[in-house]
């Protein structure tokens, strides 16, 4: 990709307003080695999960009180999943959980405050069973074109990766006990569509030079995707499954931050071009639940198949250790290593009786 072209495309990302909506010109190709799905930008959640029974699964799914990820919750509820849903507020996780069908519980997570991180993930390891599937789907977005900062990072890079990071880290060993855990991460075709030209701003995680909504979003759904594709490298020889994806263009409370003007733009653009919330869903639901994709880590998903983007900081693995090694130092004294279990002693995700069980 040269330098005009990704700033042609960043460019016509800031004039649609539209997380992902720069369109024209990315090559992309399906992903070796993936099972395709038969679905496409058509197929709902409830459609790609239509024969599975998740009785007896575990799910958490962060941002659950709005747009794609209450479908998420929504779905792999109804598919007997006991989903743990978490929203900002405390009440609109109560009253979205309250709302769906299945077995749900709400908690709070605020994905820019490390104590709030800390403290859910406490709550999610109480439960002291295994977590199957972890959807990390809240995300944030702008949309002043003003800079702001939490604990000296640029905004959206700390809530959207920064604070899944850490999440993700606090519960691993949880993911470890499931018979096939998997961690989705939501990202966004504005992970190589709408970032800065060096990719990470690995020297300006403030993003002092050069700041828009638009980029600022499209660098932390980069870091999105290259935590998902570092993580799944961390857990080779495991069961446990890492892949990110980009969910669609919908129109959800994602343009919440803009101004009257955009946010009009943006439904418009949304109503010709885009996804409905159900469809918008799919995708998450499908990485998270088809027996198809148990071996499945590291990649990245659009409309519910695995795709490649040539020309891309997506399959940068150099980049993706500096980001994780970074995030790491980052999270600091958070930040905790899992020992990994030793999977002779498993059985169907039980452990075998020992000799002095017997
Ligand atoms: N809609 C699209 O076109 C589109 C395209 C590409 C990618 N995505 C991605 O899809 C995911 C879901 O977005 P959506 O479209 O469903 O948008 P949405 O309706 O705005 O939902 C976003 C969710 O994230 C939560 N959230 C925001 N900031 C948070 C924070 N600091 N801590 C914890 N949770 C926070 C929100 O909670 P509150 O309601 O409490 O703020 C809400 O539950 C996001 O990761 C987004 O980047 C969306």
């Amino acid at each position: 990709m040269t330098l005009n072209r990704r700033r042609f495309l960043q460019a016509s990302g800031a004039a649609l307003t539209a997380p992902g909506l720069t369109a024209c010109g990315t090559e992309k190709v399906p992903t070796t080695g993936v099972p395709r799905s038969g679905f496409d930008e058509d197929a709902t959640a409830e459609l790609v999960t239509e024969d599975i029974d998740l009785s007896g699964k575990i799910a958490v799914v962060t941002g659950c009180n709005s747009g794609i990820g209450y479908e998420t919750m929504r779905v792999l509820a109804l598919r007997g999943a006991y989903v743990l849903g978490t929203s900002r507020s405390l009440e609109r996780a109560t009253e979205a959980c309250r709302s769906v069908r299945g077995v749900t519980t709400p908690l709070q997570l605020e994905l820019g405050d490390p104590a709030s991180i800390i403290a859910c993930a406490d709550a999610l390891r109480s439960l002291t069973a295994p977590i199957d599937i972890l959807v990390c789907n809240a995300g944030y977005r702008g949309g002043g074109n003003q800079r702001e900062l939490i604990n000296g990072i640029e905004k959206h890079f700390a809530i959207n990766h920064l604070g899944h990071f850490l999440l993700v880290n606090r519960i691993l060993d949880r993911l470890f006990f499931s018979w096939q855990g998997r961690v989705v991460v939501v990202a966004s075709r504005t992970s190589y569509r709408d970032t800065p030209d060096k990719g990470i701003l690995f020297d300006d995680l403030r993003m002092d030079s050069d700041y828009s909504d638009a980029v600022a979003y499209g660098h932390s759904k980069l870091a999105n995707v290259l935590f998902s594709r570092g993580l799944a490298r961390r857990l080779r020889g495991t069961r446990i499954t890492s892949n990110s994806l980009h969910p669609g263009v919908i129109n959800t409370e994602i343009d919440r931050n803009m101004n009257g003007f955009l946010q009009t733009g943006f439904g418009l653009l949304t109503a010709l071009t885009g996804k409905t919330i159900a469809e918008g869903a799919a995708t998450s639901c499908y990485v998270a639940t088809s027996p198809s994709l148990g071996a499945t880590s590291g990649k990245y998903f659009e409309d519910c198949n695995a795709v490649t983007v040539i020309d891309s900081y997506h399959n940068d693995d150099a980049m993706a250790d500096r980001l994780w090694e970074l995030s790491e130092k980052m999270v600091g004294e958070h930040y905790i290593t899992h020992e990994r279990p030793d999977w002779s002693e498993f059985e169907n995700g039980l452990r075998k009786p020992r000799r002095e069980d017997k």
